[in-house]
């Protein structure tokens, strides 16, 4: 009886968590789908799938465990990827398939340890992050 209060408190607080943060956050899926030719519905789904909210707090993604890479809030109006490369959508298809590969020479050092994001699932994940406001 203890264990399924447990759980649906669980439920409650991942609710609610959901609850505050669509209200905080707007999205434009319109414009994420028109700027890189992928699917912001299908690309949520990516992002939960390829674990990325393990590391990012995402805005519409439930928060999972602790965050060790920066926030991506207001992707939209970011004008960088990772302080190196323009804002672009090949560019951020290009980061979310090889992060190692961009920081490659540049003396940075990629923590981003995520493999096998297919480039029809960068082109998801980046709708998605584009249409975040
Ligand atoms: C193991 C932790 C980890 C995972 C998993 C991870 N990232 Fe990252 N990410 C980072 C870190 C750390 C950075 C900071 C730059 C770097 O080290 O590459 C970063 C940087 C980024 C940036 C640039 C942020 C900025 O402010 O310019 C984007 C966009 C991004 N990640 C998207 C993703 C996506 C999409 C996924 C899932 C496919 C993902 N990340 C999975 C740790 C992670």
């Amino acid at each position: 009886m203890i264990a399924r209060c447990k759980k649906l408190s669980a439920a409650l607080i991942l609710f609610l968590a959901m609850a505050l943060t669509s209200c905080s956050e707007k999205f434009d899926y319109d414009k994420g789908a028109s700027m890189t030719g992928g699917n912001p519905q299908a690309g949520m789904e990516k992002i939960i799938l390829h674990d990325c909210h393990s590391c990012h707090v995402i805005p519409g993604i439930p928060i999972n465990r602790d965050s060790r890479g920066p926030a991506l809030k207001h992707w939209a109006s970011h004008t960088m990827i990772a302080k190196k490369w323009p804002n672009t959508p090949e560019n951020l298809e290009d980061f979310i398939e090889h992060p190692e590969r961009m920081l490659h020479g540049t003396g940075l050092k990629s923590e981003m340890t995520m493999s096998n994001v297919k480039p029809g699932d960068a082109k998801d994940i980046a709708a998605y992050l584009f249409s975040i406001e």
